[in-house]
């Protein structure tokens, strides 16, 4: 077997749901699912009910958390349109950084007037030197890139998805701009056309796109404008995608690394910039250190076809099944301990630790 070694694998993007939202999705599941995926450590976003806005919101939930994860994980604070810019002081510490919504999706976060994602985003500066990550498409997008510059602040930008958006952000960072860049697995291999095909299983934000705006991700992974890979696993009930008003989101914890163990092998991306865009440049910027044996390995030279019926995520469906990916998840290792072997999930709940602190 060729096998990659990937020391500490981070989705700085999951959904993990539970609390209120726990007929969605649950902690303890979700977790084994990280694991078979092949994750040291998730990122949690603050959109679940009650959401995650207040320092005692994240303690509440960061206590539910380590009793209920199998995996490492790590909680964002949500920016209110309420205004809890006055939280920001008392909960940085307990946030792996603040999550700011500038257009509108599942849950009711949603920072929508200019002025407004002013005052969230200098009074985050004020409090932390954690990172920013946005929701924040076309036009909104470019107005938070103006102001990430003209603040001098630390904005990384999630699952950008248009050829025009990557532009933007490429002239950016080379003009030495603080941001840093996420792209999806399902905005690398999904289309419009497959939101066609796919119905409500293919409904999510931001939209699927064109083939070219697939291609200009892939070129921005090559010449690295993207930084990270992220999942933004999504978790919702067949029930819920079935009904007239089907939410947004698509579950990927599991199929993310084989995905891009495809991509691999295709020749789109090198074993060097597979681990950067799934280990450690998300460690690096949300400073996350991975605990001495803590390590995935990955069979590159085994391939399968995903189905519904293997996955381990609480809703048990996948935009992608039937699809033939590469790279089983053989191990993964957490502080020396065997997490997965490649068969079975052997962290049970209460294993995972929040990175806050760690
Ligand atoms: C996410 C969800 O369901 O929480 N949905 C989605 O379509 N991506 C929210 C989000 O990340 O926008
Ligand atoms: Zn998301």
């Amino acid at each position: 077997m060729t096998s990659l070694r990937i020391p500490g694998a981070v989705d700085p993007h999951v959904h993990l749901r539970d609390l209120e939202w726990s007929h969605k999705a649950t902690v303890e599941r979700e977790t084994a699912a990280a694991l078979a995926g092949g994750y040291w450590a998730v990122l949690d976003m603050p959109n679940t009910p009650p959401p995650a806005t207040t320092r005692a919101r994240l303690d509440e939930r960061s206590a539910a958390f380590a009793a209920r994860a199998r995996c490492d994980f790590g909680l964002y604070l949500g920016a209110d349109q309420g205004g809890n810019q006055g939280e920001y002081g008392a909960a940085a510490g307990a946030a792996v950084g603040l999550k700011m919504y500038c257009d509108e999706t599942t849950g009711d976060l949603f920072i929508r007037e200019s002025d407004e994602r002013r005052a969230h985003v200098s009074a985050w500066k004020a409090a932390s030197d954690k990172p920013i990550a946005v929701h924040a498409e076309g036009a909104t997008l470019a107005a938070v890139l103006a102001l990430a510059v003209e603040l001098r602040s630390r904005v990384h930008f999630c699952h950008v998805s248009a050829a025009d958006e990557v532009e933007l952000l490429r002239q950016a960072k080379r003009d030495g701009a603080f941001i840093s860049v996420a792209v999806t697995p399902h905005h690398l291999y999904l289309t419009q056309d497959d939101a066609a095909r796919l119905g409500p299983y293919g409904r999510v934000k931001p939209l699927l796109k064109s083939s070219s705006d697939v291609a200009a991700l892939w070129a921005g992974i090559a010449d690295g404008t993207v930084d990270v890979i992220e999942s933004d696993h999504a978790p919702h009930t067949r029930a819920e995608k079935e009904s007239p008003a089907p939410p947004y989101g698509l579950p990927g914890l599991e199929t993310t690394i084989p995905l891009m163990v495809l991509a691999l092998r295709e020749g789109r991306v090198s074993e060097e910039r597979l681990v950067e865009l799934l280990a450690t440049n998300a460690q690096r910027l949300f400073r996350l250190q991975p605990p001495n044996g803590t390590y995935t390995l990955i069979d590159v030279d085994a391939s399968y076809v995903i189905t519904d019926d293997t996955l381990l995520t609480s809703p048990g469906w996948s935009p992608y099944s039937g699809m033939r990916v590469w790279g089983r998840v053989r191990e993964v290792r957490i502080r020396g301990q065997l997490a997965f072997d490649g068969e079975d999930v052997l962290c049970s709940p209460g294993c995972g630790t929040d990175l806050a602190w760690s």
